[in-house]
Order: structure tokens, then C-alpha cells, then sequence
């Protein structure tokens, strides 16, 4: 089945629970540079990206909206890879990206000359808060303390400051066939929902808006709802969108989307 959501992922993600004793960080360096310049290094946005640019924008939006003074937001891009949905927003204010990988890094610096990029570890890089804005996609699953990387980010945003999370399903990605054995380097562990409320919430988060992003998976009850009959019928009659947004909202996308609010 086409689920039309082509995933860069194909060759490096497993389902197997994650090792307790991961790749060195040496290693995860390495498989992130080339992951990044394999997957993300060029302009034609998937439509998982797309969705995110869409989600992560009108949230965006929202903030500056809610802001009592006028002025310029301060967003910082986690584990920014090759810096795309950060640089989606350099019209609201200063973006800042960060990400382990100094290739994925290097190759945002020419690409997006108006964003600050920087190469560390999230746990501890040198970054000077406060931020009004955090966007983090797709990179918790890839730290080694999940708990730790939340705490990061309430410590560089300010009260009232806002976090954009999104992570891998696992609910989606143990049901598609597209996940196939891991290469070394990844550290892979996708938190479940109910972790992720806990961890937040521990790190003084509130206000959680949950949701999910990009339907996908073949397999399970996703291969009836993705499938010819149902997803296919809904095209056909020019309910795609609606499709997409029921199944959004029932968690069956391929990234939850959380969006908190720092107290
Ligand atoms: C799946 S990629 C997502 C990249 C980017 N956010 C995106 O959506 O295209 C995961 C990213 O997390 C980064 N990453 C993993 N562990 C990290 C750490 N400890 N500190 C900073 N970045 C990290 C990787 O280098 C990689 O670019």
C-alpha cells in the first residue's frame, strides 16, 4: 500500500525495545551527519515535513498573539539536523538552532545564513536563554536521558514560554512496514505518551495541546484505515482532509505533536 508519506527513515530505524547501553556519542555524531545529509539536505519538504511546518506555524502564531509587548520571539530549534523547520521562522524573531551532528550543522549555516547555528549536545551546550519558543522535532527518541532533555528546555524558556514537541509514534511506526533493521549509531527509544505528559509535568509544563501528525502505517487496524477501501474511499470523494484530520486527532499519525506551556 502507498501511504504516501515516503519516510526517510527506511534503513535506519528498528522495532526492537532500545539497548540500555547505547552507541557511543562518537558514533551517534557520525550516523547523524550522514543521516542528515542523506535525508534532509535538499528543499523538497516530505509531507510529514510540510505537516510540520503547518502545525509548528500556526502554534507560532498563537504565542505571538498571546505576547503583551511587540516584539521579536526568541525560538530555539532542538536538535535542529539541517535547521529546515527552524528556519521556517526567522519573520517572528532570533532562531537558534542546535544539533550533535557539525555536518548537519555546517550544511544549515550556508543554507540558512539568517539563523544561529551551533553544534553540541542538548544536555549540555552552551545556550543563553531565556527563549519564548522551543521547537524540537523528532530528536527525544535520540537522547539518552529523555527526562533530562525536557528539563533542558524548561530551563531555557522563559515562564509563559512555549514548547513544541514532536516524536516518533510508536503506535504508527510498530504498525508499518517501513521500519527496517537499525545501522549502528542511533539511539533509538520512542517515549509513549503517558511518559511524555509525566515528564513534562515533572519540568513544571501545563496547558498540553496533544495531537498527532501525517497518518501512516500499514499494518493492524492502521492497514484498514490507511487502506484502499477507507482512506482511498475518502479521496475519491474528496475527503482526504477530513480523513486526515480524524485520524490526526486520534493519535494514528506518525509523530505526536505536544504543545506546552512553560509555568
Ligand atoms: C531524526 S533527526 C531530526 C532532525 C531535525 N529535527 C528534523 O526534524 O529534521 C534527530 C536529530 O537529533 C539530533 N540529536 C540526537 N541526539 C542529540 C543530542 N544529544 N544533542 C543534540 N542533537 C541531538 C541528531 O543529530 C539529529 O539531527
Amino acid at each position: 500500500m502507498d501511504t504516501g508519506t515516503g519516510s526517510p527513515y527506511g534503513a535506519a530505524m528498528v522495532d526492537a525495545p532500545a539497548e540500555r547501553t547505547g552507541p557511543s556519542l562518537e558514533t551517534q555524531v557520525r550516523f547523524w551527519g550522514e543521516w542528515n545529509l542523506a535525508h534532509h539536505a535538499f528543499s523538497d519538504r516530505s509531507p510529514l515535513q510540510l505537516r510540520q511546518l503547518r502545525w509548528v506555524r500556526r502554534a507560532a502564531d498563537r504565542l505571538t498573539a498571546s505576547m503583551d509587548e511587540d516584539r521579536p520571539l526568541r525560538i530555539l530549534d532542538f536538535g535542529c539536523g539541517t535547521g529546515w523547520l527552524g528556519a521556517s521562522l526567522t519573520d517572528l524573531g532570533e532562531v537558534t538552532g542546535i544539533d550533535l551532528a557539525p555536518a548537519a550543522v555546517e550544511h544549515a549555516k550556508q543554507e540558512f545564513p539568517r539563523v544561529r547555528f551551533v553544534a553540541g549536545d542538548v544536555a549540555n551546550a552552551p545556550l543563553v536563554g531565556p527563549f519564548d519558543l522551543v521547537i524540537s522535532s523528532e530528536v527525544i527518541a535520540h537522547v539518552a536521558d529523555q527526562a533530562g532533555y525536557i528539563r533542558r528546555v524548561a530551563e531555557l524558556l522563559r515562564p509563559g514560554g512555549v514548547f513544541l514537541l514532536m516524536s516518533q509514534n510508536g503506535f504508527v511506526w510498530r504498525r508499518w512496514s517501513q521500519l527496517k533493521p537499525t545501522s549502528e549509531g542511533m539511539l533509538r527509544n520512542w517515549p509513549r505518551l503517558g511518559d511524555l505528559r509525566s515528564m513534562l509535568a515533572a519540568s513544571g509544563f501545563s496547558d498540553l495541546r496533544v495531537r498527532s501528525l501525517q497518518p501512516a502505517g500499514d499494518r493492524g487496524i492502521l492497514r484498514v484505515l490507511n487502506g484502499r477501501i477507507i482512506r482511498g474511499g475518502c479521496k475519491r470523494a474528496g475527503l482526504e482532509r477530513p480523513w486526515r484530520a480524524v485520524l490526526e486527532r486520534m493519535l494514528m499519525g506518525r509523530d505526536l505533536a505536544i504543545e506546552a506551556r512553560r509555568r
